[in-house]
């Protein structure tokens, strides 16, 4: 069965979806994206992902190609004709198209595209494995709130997380702190049992998945600090794992190849998945999403 992709205004075969060669996403990187997970049939936390698209389409002074709740049609309509009850929805805003030259054209419209891709379903038993992260240099801009489609630091941090056997890689920042993964949030519970995960600002992006997890964690009574930490302090921890839309909680076993407290998949984390699954099964996801930096 073909998949289908939604390319500026039309539902087109998956292969066939072409764009401009002077789309401005193409030549300068500029524009943003989404990851909404589609779990059992249903998005995941669409209102959060909605909500920060906007933070980062306001922040780059990039117009809505359309009105959100017309979006959100676009969206559900590429879930159903690629049969998704189980992956993931990838959304794109660019600037649109125009003659190459830096400052913002005077009259252009922007862009959107919508796929889908099916994933196996959120499995347990497989996210509880453990997989391993190394430390990196945080190499990306300043601005790391907004969800910008410029990701080529994100990209070799994972490339050389793969070349080592990793998984993720945790990016370090200027001050000798961790940031985030390339593609997740990261999260360690300390040698005296904190849950941590750093606090949100520019830094980093504020995961659609850490918010849900936060308030799964909160609702369940359980208590959590939003601060920096140093690699130091993740290689001491008992427990670290990763969050995102496609990771969902997933435990993190090995740090720079040193095996996280006893090496086995730690009691906070899996409970924190089994929250955040019946969180999500719940209430489709955070609620409070106001905050992106
Ligand atoms: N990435 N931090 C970064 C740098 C990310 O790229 C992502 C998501 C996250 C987690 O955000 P969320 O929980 O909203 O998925 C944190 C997506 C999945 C991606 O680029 O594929």
């Amino acid at each position: 069965m073909s998949r289908i992709a939604y390319v500026n205004g039309q539902y087109v075969p998956h292969g066939a979806g072409t764009v401009h060669i002077e789309d401005r996403g193409y030549q300068f990187s500029d524009g943003v994206y989404e990851v909404f997970a589609v779990h059992n049939g249903a998005l995941v936390g669409e209102k959060g992902h909605m909500d920060r698209l906007g933070h980062s389409l306001k922040e780059l002074r990039i117009d809505w190609p359309m009105q959100q709740a017309a979006m959100m049609v676009v969206v559900l309509e590429i879930v159903r004709r690629n049969y998704v009850h189980n992956g993931f929805v990838y959304l794109q805003i660019t600037r649109g198209v125009a003659r190459r030259d830096h400052p913002f054209p005077e009259c252009s419209k922007s862009a959107l595209v919508v796929t889908a891709r099916k994933m196996a379903p959120l499995d347990k038993e497989a996210l509880s494995k453990g997989v391993g992260v190394i430390f990196v240099p945080d190499l990306r801009w300043k601005r790391r709130d907004i969800k910008s489609i410029s990701l080529l630091p994100n990209v070799l941090g994972k490339q050389q997380a793969r070349e080592q056997g990793a998984f993720e890689a945790w990016q370090v920042d200027e001050d000798g702190y961790v940031t985030e993964g390339t593609s997740s949030n990261a999260w360690i519970v300390t040698k005296d049992g904190e849950l941590t995960t750093r606090n949100t600002s520019q830094s980093i992006l504020n995961g659609i998945t850490r918010l849900a997890v936060i308030e799964a964690a909160t609702e369940a009574g359980l208590t959590f600090s939003e601060r920096p930490f140093m690699p130091e302090e993740a290689l001491a921890a008992r427990e670290a794992f990763i969050t995102s839309s496609t990771s969902h909680v997933k435990a993190v076993t090995e740090i720079n190849g040193k095996s996280v407290g006893n090496g086995h998949v730690g009691e906070l984390t899996s409970r924190l998945l089994d929250l955040y699954v019946a969180y999500i099964e719940e209430s489709g996801g955070p609620l409070k999403t106001d905050t992106w930096n």
